[in-house]
């Protein structure tokens, strides 16, 4: 029984260092499969998918990060329709890409979230501050990561000038309420075939609202209580992941929000804060899923 990882990285990209050695350590076979590698073909009577200079694996771990595009989607679905198990799916990957896709889900599963609009224009833009009680807002790229694609908006000069300056607006603009930090707290869980793994609870730096640990470095570990963990595990489940990252963040009044969830998340920071080898048990998850066995 074979593993693939699905990846644009080589074997020193950390998450895939750490699975090949996990691997290694418990005498799995495990192939990082580059999406470029992958030739699909469909044709009546059903898909087919070749793995150029290696072999179809028995199961699929898709690990491109929210820079998938839709070749390499195309490609995910693609080992799903050709017969190889994979975690994540393609479905779920469509909807965790997508930050307002992933909030429909899980509003929709009555998971708390923050109030949040999609906009395309400076009037709905304006309607959705408006209907947020007004400036501070928090402003995010759908499709976007570590930070690098969320803003806090504080007046409308800067709301015009993003509007006006956009260079894609095809996808739309999340305007969602402003959380203020301090008083916040935020926690990053990771979600593994309906349990968590371990959790960290993160803060911004000075001056800055965002704690992603690309930006800050360092996460603390915490243990969550029964709500939060309740909340990632229904959270990854509503988007149909069974690895995930899941965003949350607790208000002032003690209420835990889901604000995102990640579907190839890293796991160095999480192995560092709590000493825990994350990279084994995904492997002994995705061993056991392919051997069609519960995982306990
Ligand atoms: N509504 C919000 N209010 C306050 N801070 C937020 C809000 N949404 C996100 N943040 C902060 O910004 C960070 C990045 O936002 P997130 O939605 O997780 O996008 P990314 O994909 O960039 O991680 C969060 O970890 C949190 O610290
Ligand atoms: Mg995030």
């Amino acid at each position: 029984m074979v593993i693939g990882i699905l990846t644009v990285r080589d074997e020193r990209y950390h998450p895939n260092r750490r699975l090949m050695e996990a691997a290694a350590a418990l005498g799995q076979p495990l192939a990082l499969i580059h999406t470029r590698d992958c030739l699909s073909r469909v044709r009546e009577g059903g898909s087919e998918l070749e793995v150029v200079n290696g072999q179809v694996p028995d199961i699929l771990l898709p690990r491109i990060g929210a820079t998938i595009n839709d070749y390499a989607l195309g490609v995910v679905r693609q080992f799903e329709q050709a017969g190889t198990a994979v975690i994540n799916g393609a479905d779920a990957i469509r909807l965790a890409r997508n930050k307002f896709m992933t909030l429909q889900s899980l509003a929709h599963d009555r998971i708390p979230v923050p109030d949040s609009f999609l906009v395309v224009n400076l009037k709905g833009f304006e309607q959705a501050v408006a209907a947020l009680g007004g400036y501070p807002v928090v402003v995010k790229m759908p499709s976007s990561r570590q930070g690098a694609g969320v803003a806090r908006v504080g007046s409308r000069v800067t709301a015009e000038f993003i509007m006006h300056n956009l260079q894609d607006i095809t996808k739309g603009l999340l305007i969602q309420e402003y959380v203020p930090s301090p008083g916040r707290l935020d926690i990053r869980a990771f979600v593994l075939g309906g349990r968590v793994l371990g959790a960290m609870a993160l803060r911004p730096e000075n001056g800055d609202f965002r704690s992603n640990i690309h930006l800050t470095g360092s996460g603390t570990p915490m243990i969550l209580d029964r709500m939060l963990r309740q909340l990632a595990i229904q959270a990854a489940q509503s988007v149909g992941l069974e690895i995930a990252g899941v965003d949350m963040m607790v208000d002032e009044a003690g209420q835990g929000k889901v604000i995102e969830v990640n579907y190839t998340p890293g796991f160095r920071g999480l192995e560092e804060a709590t000493e825990m080898d994350i990279a084994t048990q995904i492997i002994q998850y995705a061993a056991h899923e392919a051997r069609g066995e519960r995982w306990t």
